[in-house]
């Protein structure tokens, strides 16, 4: 193995589970698309992180239906599959073998760390899968194979980028081969890296929750979008006029970074823009963007 220079590479994807929103659009996929014009990216529907979920597992023609579904949405946002290599998971064992071998260079203790596991096992713990468990092993065993040294995901994949970084590191220490896997950098940037619940301004915007009302998908159609908007959770204060009124204010804060993200503004321009304004106004033009 010999000491390297790693070419940029872009690695990212996203589980067939239910259907994207604008979180993973605005979180991910409207960079993998800038990116697609900069580098060699490599795109993937990750169905065998879909398999920690009752949904993926139990249901596999409805896993299929679904992984086709994400792969039209993912075209439909601008992803070129002329350019990209697009791909799903499982169609390359590799990702499960190296999953393995990272299975034994990560320490228990790291993924005692993972958040995202805390979450989604929630009180139930020693009844999730063991796949829910080691999912971000798998996840680094997806961009390392490939190299991948740019990772455009949303903030909630920080922890796990960090720890797939974790894992290169000591598997070039463990085998003194420096350099032989890179330091995947995430690419986590813009007002929309954590788009929120619109029924509550402190849960992150997930596909699996429960409510429809929480989430725009990709596939609404116009009146959908005005009604879940129209319904959205807010205060009874006007918009505020700087960002520091946004303090305690999570459903403000989330609809104006919204706002910004798909206007591609900042967002002081956009508190600039409605300052003082009642959420009414602000929502019919949010529908209407
Ligand atoms: N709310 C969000 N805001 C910004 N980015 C988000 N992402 C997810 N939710 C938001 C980003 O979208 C990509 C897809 O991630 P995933 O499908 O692998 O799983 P996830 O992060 O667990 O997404 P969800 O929507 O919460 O799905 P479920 O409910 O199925 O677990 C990632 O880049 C993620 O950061």
């Amino acid at each position: 193995m010999t000491d390297t220079k790693h070419k940029p590479l872009c690695f990212s994807g996203m589980q067939p589970t239910n259907s994207l929103h604008i979180g993973n659009y605005l979180g991910a996929l409207k960079n993998w698309v800038k990116l697609q014009d900069q580098m060699t990216c490599v795109y993937c529907v990750v169905d065998l992180h879909a398999l920690t979920q009752e949904s993926g597992y139990a249901q596999p023609a409805e896993l299929t239906r679904s992984i086709r579904e994400v792969t039209a949405a993912y075209i439909a946002c601008g992803v070129d599959p002329t350019r990209v290599i697009l791909f799903n998971q499982s169609q390359v064992p590799e990702h499960a073998e190296l999953a393995w071998v990272f299975n034994c260079v990560a320490r228990i203790g790291w993924l005692d760390r993972m958040t995202q596991f805390k979450e989604k096992s929630g009180k139930h713990k020693e009844r999730a899968s063991v796949g829910l468990y080691t999912y971000p092993v798998l996840m680094a065993a997806d961009i390392l194979l490939y190299k991948g040294t740019h990772v455009p995901v949303g903030e909630d994949q920080r922890q796990h980028l960090e720890l797939a970084r974790d894992i290169a590191q000591k598997f070039n220490n463990d085998f003194h081969a420096p350099n032989f896997f890179p330091q995947p950098e995430p690419v986590i940037t813009g007002p929309g890296t954590r788009v929120m619940s619109l029924r509550d301004g402190t849960k992150k915007m997930s596909k699996s929750d429960e409510s429809d009302f929480s989430r725009i998908n990709l596939t609404d159609d116009a009146d959908a979008i005005a009604q879940k908007i129209r319904k959205a959770r807010t205060d009874p204060l006007p918009l505020p006029a700087h960002k520091d009124e946004l303090k305690d204010r999570p459903e403000a804060e989330n609809l104006l970074n919204i706002y910004a993200a798909l206007a591609d503004q900042d967002r002081d321009t956009v508190i600039a823009q409605f300052a003082g304004q009642q959420f009414s106004g602000f929502k019919q033009a949010l529908a209407d963007l």
